[in-house]
């Protein structure tokens, strides 16, 4: 048995526990014996349980959500720092031991296409169809690219 004990906890009290991860993680591990800790979600909740279970000993993984464009590890989008070495989450992760993964410059690399990010967010909203179709033609210009200098996804 892994656990026999599920805790949900939210930002906003809308499901579960009003509060955060590490209030939850901190009650658990003051009430008894956590041999390991799974953390999947944003960069800032992983790196706080990091530092709440590293001084502790506790094996924890983290699953790193770094920007990924080709999943495949050819094109660098989501390097990380781990153990001081670059990894690519997509090929060698997603999952690293937290207490090796370097956790600001994984921020730094995220945030590097916030405005963007927002951009396309504020446009999809604005006209979600229109947003839909002006992708799909975008990734069917790519595809005809591929194709015309022989890559193909298969
Ligand atoms: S997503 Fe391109 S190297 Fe990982």
């Amino acid at each position: 048995m892994v656990s026999d004990e599920t805790h949900v906890v939210t930002d906003d009290g809308s499901y579960g526990t009003k509060g955060l991860v590490t209030d939850k993680l901190k009650e658990v591990m003051a009430a008894g014996k956590v041999d390991y800790v799974l953390a999947v979600g944003p960069v800032p909740m992983m790196r706080a349980v990091a530092n709440m279970t590293g001084p502790e000993k506790i094996k924890t993984i983290v699953s790193l959500n770094s920007i990924m464009v080709d999943g495949t590890g050819m094109c660098g989008g989501c390097r990380v720092l781990v153990n001081n070495s670059s990894q690519f989450a997509c090929v060698d992760g997603p999952e690293f031991d937290a207490t090796q993964v370097n956790f600001e410059v994984l921020m730094q690399r995220n945030n590097m296409y916030r405005e963007q990010e927002k951009m396309s967010i504020d446009r999809l909203q604005a006209d979600p169809a229109g947003e839909l179709d002006r992708l799909r033609l975008k990734n069917h210009k790519y595809e005809c690219a591929a194709e015309a200098v022989g890559v193909t996804n298969e």
